[in-house]
């Protein structure tokens, strides 16, 4: 059998058990300006979730807080019935009250009401990972994570991650239940997540990069990527993921785009191999 191109991003065992190739889709940017409503283009979404299939994705970050709504019903539409080995990771714990506004609430009962609405809008018996958006400061995370361990224990998911936390945050939900992924803000040229990456590493936790083409810091004209990319004919979009994947072997990047044709060229970096050289370079110069 052909190897597919996400194929040649290798694999990660999430949890130890859900084998995904580490170049995934995000889908936040399926939705309207702000993250809310529909999309401009709804054809085109549909189009771009079935091409990231066709080139092997099979790791689909999303959220019911991504439109709201919007993006787990896209993908639903797009792709269910889903293909064998097809891990959607949506996520639970942010409300919205309009385009780029976010309130965390992580009461276990609106947890719980979000993972039945998740389950009904993706169409599955059961979500492959279900991450807690935020930790919500008002609620003691023990109940936060209790209540996705409950949820965990009666089948209707099967793995836990976090989203934007630090080593100690990650370490006392860990006191409560086996955390399998981490996603935080992390790329070339913001790597405040250097300690927690390193923590993942060490544990086999998936790590799960967001935002991380840096776009406009790491393509504009003169940017660090730019000598690079002109020498090897890669995007400096391309560099960005190709560096990630080299970073580490829990890296799992879930790039995000409205169009296929980025989403071609951000595939593509699945086949990249940087040369030792270049990785340094590139971290050097967007240091
Ligand atoms: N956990 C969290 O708190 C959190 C926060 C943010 C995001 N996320 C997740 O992480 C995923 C990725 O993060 P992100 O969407 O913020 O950042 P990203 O994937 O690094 O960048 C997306 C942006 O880059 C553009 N783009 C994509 N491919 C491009 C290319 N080849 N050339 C030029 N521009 C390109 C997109 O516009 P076009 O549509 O025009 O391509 C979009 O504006 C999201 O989809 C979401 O699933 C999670």
């Amino acid at each position: 059998m052909t190897q597919t191109l996400a194929q040649a991003s290798g694999s990660f065992a999430i949890g130890g058990e859900l084998t995904v190739n580490r170049l995934g889709f995000g889908s936040m940017q399926l939705t309207g300006p702000g993250v809310w409503g529909e999309p401009k283009d709804r054809d085109e979404a549909l189009r771009v979730l079935r091409r990231a299939v066709e080139l092997g994705v099979n790791l689909i970050d999303t959220a019911d807080a991504y439109g709201p709504v919007v993006a787990e019903r896209l993908i639903r539409e797009a792709l269910h019935p889903y293909p064998d080995g097809m891990v959607i990771a949506t996520k639970a714990g942010l409300t919205r009250q309009g385009p780029n506004r976010w309130t965390p609430v992580g009461r276990p009962a609106y947890l719980r009401q979000q993972c039945e609405l998740s389950l009904r809008n993706l169409g599955l018996e059961r979500i492959g990972l279900f991450q807690l958006h935020r930790i919500d400061p008002e609620v003691p995370l023990e109940d936060q994570i209790g209540e996705l361990k409950a949820l965990q224990d009666e089948g209707k998911i099967a793995h836990i991650g976090l989203s934007e936390v630090s080593v100690e945050e990650l370490q006392a939900a860990e006191r409560v239940a086996p955390i399998s992924s981490v996603q935080n803000l992390y790329n070339l040229t913001n790597r405040k997540a250097e300690p927690l990456l390193e923590y993942c590493e060490e544990h086999g936790i998936g790590f799960i990069p967001w935002f991380p083409l840096a776009t406009g810091k790491l393509s504009e004209p003169g940017g660090p990527a730019a000598a690079i990319a002109q020498r090897t004919g890669h995007t400096p979009s391309q560099l960005a993921l190709a560096w990630l994947l080299e970073r580490s072997p829990v890296m799992l990047p879930i790039p995000g785009t409205s169009s296929v044709a980025h989403l071609d060229e951000n595939m593509a970096a699945a086949a990249i191999e940087l040369s030792q050289e270049d990785f340094e370079e590139l971290a050097r110069a967007a240091s």
